[in-house]
Order: structure tokens, then C-alpha cells, then sequence
């Protein structure tokens, strides 16, 4: 039922580039527009929408600050993305032109749960993306696009978090469809790059090998920083999690622009920094990350930079290099995060852990 892997979670990492390609199947008709026909929310529902609200908890929460960049940058409709946990409690401004979107994996995560019901009483509309067919929050919400992940069992969420940001990105570029922001003539070109996603996650990790020796080195490792700007800023926070669920090990993501606020008083000899660099062509983010790569070496951080394939300014100040497929910056998440879930499984498992039960965690999280 491992297919030969001694994880769950190992498996379901090697089966991200067919969730993905899963999740994106059937989307297009014969013109190249978007369909996403299960959603059961109007089209006219959807241009009445002046504000996204996106509530989740953990990974999906994550996911959802992805979402925020895509959804802003191809809808120019506003997005704010809170944990599900603090959402109610705060009094938030809900109308009838809300749309409120909750991403959980199970379906069944209580805060989630209690959220949504909260924001119907409100009478905004809620769309759920959800992984598991039939669950409660999908039945309690107006609408839902399901992910085609296929059932997770490993407690550490991956390839739900994929397919997560799949139908992050397909929401958003319908939004921008029946809107008919001026991003529209992007959509179709940004659905051929979304169609080779499953073939550059499937080189990542046939070329993995630096990861699982980068995860041999670590064992006796107590702390571990991530670093990301843009789409790469939740990967960092991501990447963080996995570690510190797996491998029990402390670990903490950064926006790398927040360091020399705070965070750079943490760094000394020899301690980790994964940095995710943005890809060529966003250049001001990209030369930002590099300057905050030079600052924590000259402080000497131990430097693992996921830079993409053929990027060679990061050389001089990496003392690790780990290549990533070429991707818009956006799209980036899908690929860079794989690395880190490579970690973290692989760093956990040298140390001795139990990678798919990790101590006092469930996979569904029932309680508020
Ligand atoms: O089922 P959900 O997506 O609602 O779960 C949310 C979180 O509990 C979940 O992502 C958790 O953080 C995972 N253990 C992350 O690996």
C-alpha cells in the first residue's frame, strides 16, 4: 500500500506530479477558457465579489497566503487570509459580496469549520477547497472545488498542499475570467505553464540527491531558518513546518526583507538558512534575496540557496545549491516546496522518527 516507500508520507510526496496533473485535468474547453463546473457558484456571483476573505489553518493556511498574490495580482479584487482559529473572534467585516474561501485538506478541521459558519451567518458566500469528498465543510458551504489529491494519510500535509495551490490558481484565473480584469489574455498562457508543472516537480525529484544528503548532514542540527520574499515567503514559513513536525527540530521562516528588523540577531556560526530564491526576471525581488543572502553568510550562516536552473549569480554566496525547474514567480511554490518536504521526511527519518505519526499531532484536527 507504500508502494515500496517505508512512508506514507514518502509516497505521497513521489505522487505530487500526478495529484497536480489530477487537479488540472478537464479544466479547459476546446476555445482554452476556464470551467470550473462542480463550483455550483454563479458567474454573476462571482463579479459581485469585491473582497476574498481566505480562512485555513497550518499548510492549507499557507496555501491560502498564497492564493493571496495570485488572486490580487490576476483579479485585483482585495484578499485578506486569516488563521481560521482567530478569524470569528475578531468581529470581521463580512457582507453579502464577501467571498469567503476555506482551504482544508480533511474537510473536518473544527476551526475551519466553526469559521465558515460564522461567515454564513454574515450571508457571505462560502467556497470550500477541500480534498475529501463529502466532508463537512464542503457540505456546509455554497460551494466547493475539490482537490484531486487522493487520500492523505501521512499526518504531514504535501501533496494536499499542492493541489491546494492548483485550485488556488484556478480559482483566481476564473475570477479573472468572468471578470475580465486585463490579465485575461494571461490566462491561457499561464494554464500551458501550470500543464508542465508535473513534469518539473517529477525532475526535482528524480534530482533529489542533494536534498538527501543535505538531510544526512543535518541529524544533529537544533535550529534551522527559511528564508522566501513574494510566493516564496510562505514556502519559507511551509518548509518551517514540515521541519519542526518531522524532525522536531526548531525551525522558523522569514520574510527575508523582515531580517535586519529582527531576525538576523539569531544568526551565527554555522547555522543553517534555506533561502528560495525568486526566479530571473523579477529581478528587484530577486537582487533583494541575494543581498540578504550575503548578509547572513557574512554573519556565518551555512547558506542553502533553491535558486533556479541556470541562475548563477547566487554562486559566491551559497554554500549549497539546490536547483529548481523555471517557473514564474507565482507558480514557484509548486516546485520549491518539494526540497523542503525532501527535507524534512528524509531528515526526520535519519534521526529515527516516526515520519507518518509524528508525536502529539492527528492528521485531522477535530477540536477547536
Ligand atoms: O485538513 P486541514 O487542511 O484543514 O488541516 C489543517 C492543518 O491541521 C494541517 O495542514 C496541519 O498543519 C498539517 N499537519 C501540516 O502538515
Amino acid at each position: 500500500e507504500k508502494d515500496g516507500h517505508d512512508w506514507f508520507m514518502r509516497k505521497e510526496i513521489h505522487e505530487q506530479p500526478r495529484a497536480v496533473a489530477d487537479s488540472l485535468l478537464g479544466r479547459r474547453d476546446a476555445a482554452g477558457l476556464l470551467h470550473l463546473d462542480e463550483m455550483r457558484l454563479s458567474d454573476q456571483d462571482l463579479r459581485d465579489v469585491d473582497k476574498v476573505i481566505i480562512i485555513a489553518c497550518g499548510t492549507s493556511f499557507y496555501a491560502g497566503l498564497v492564493a493571496k498574490y495570485a488572486i490580487e495580482h490576476w483579479t485585483r479584487i482585495p484578499v485578506e487570509v486569516e488563521l481560521a482559529s482567530e478569524f470569528r473572534y475578531r468581529d470581521p467585516i463580512l457582507t453579502a459580496s464577501t467571498l469567503v474561501v476555506a482551504i482544508s485538506q480533511s474537510g473536518e478541521t473544527a476551526d475551519t469549520l466553526q469559521a465558515i459558519r460564522h461567515a454564513r451567518l454574515q450571508r457571505s458566500r462560502v467556497l470550500a477547497i477541500c480534498n475529501t469528498n463529502g466532508s463537512t465543510i464542503p457540505r456546509e458551504s455554497d460551494a466547493v472545488i475539490y482537490t484531486h489529491a487522493g487520500p492523505e494519510i501521512g499526518v504531514a500535509s504535501t501533496k494536499g498542499f499542492l493541489t491546494q495551490l492548483v485550485a488556488c490558481y484556478l480559482l483566481a484565473l476564473y475570477l479573472a475570467q468572468v471578470k475580465g480584469t486585463r490579465y485575461g489574455d494571461e490566462i491561457a498562457e499561464i494554464l500551458d505553464q501550470l500543464d508542465r508543472v508535473p513534469d518539473q516537480i517529477q525532475q526535482v525529484l528524480d534530482g533529489a540527491e542533494a536534498v538527501y544528503e543535505l538531510a544526512r548532514q543535518h541529524t544533529e542540527t537544533r535550529s534551522v531558518l527559511f528564508l522566501g520574499r513574494h510566493a516564496g515567503y510562505p514556502v519559507a514559513l511551509e518548509g518551517a513546518l514540515k521541519l519542526k513536525e518531522l524532525a522536531y527540530i526548531h525551525a522558523e521562516g522569514f520574510a527575508a526583507g523582515e531580517l535586519k528588523h529582527g531576525p538576523i540577531a539569531l544568526i551565527e556560526d554555522g547555522l543553517p538558512v534555506l533561502c528560495v530564491v525568486p526566479p530571473q526576471g523579477r529581478d528587484q525581488l530577486r537582487d533583494k534575496m541575494i543581498s540578504g543572502i550575503q548578509e547572513v553568510r557574512a554573519r556565518g550562516a551555512r547558506t542553502i540557496c533553491l535558486v533556479e536552473e541556470g541562475d548563477d549569480a547566487i554562486g559566491p554566496y551559497a554554500d549549497v545549491l539546490i536547483r529548481l525547474p523555471k517557473v514564474p514567480v507565482l507558480l514557484q511554490p509548486l516546485v520549491a516546496v518539494v526540497p523542503l518536504q525532501l527535507f524534512a521526511c528524509e531528515l526526520a527519518t535519519a534521526m529515527g522518527h516516526d515520519v507518518d505519526q509524528p508525536r502529539n499531532l492527528a492528521k485531522s484536527v477535530t477540536v477547536e
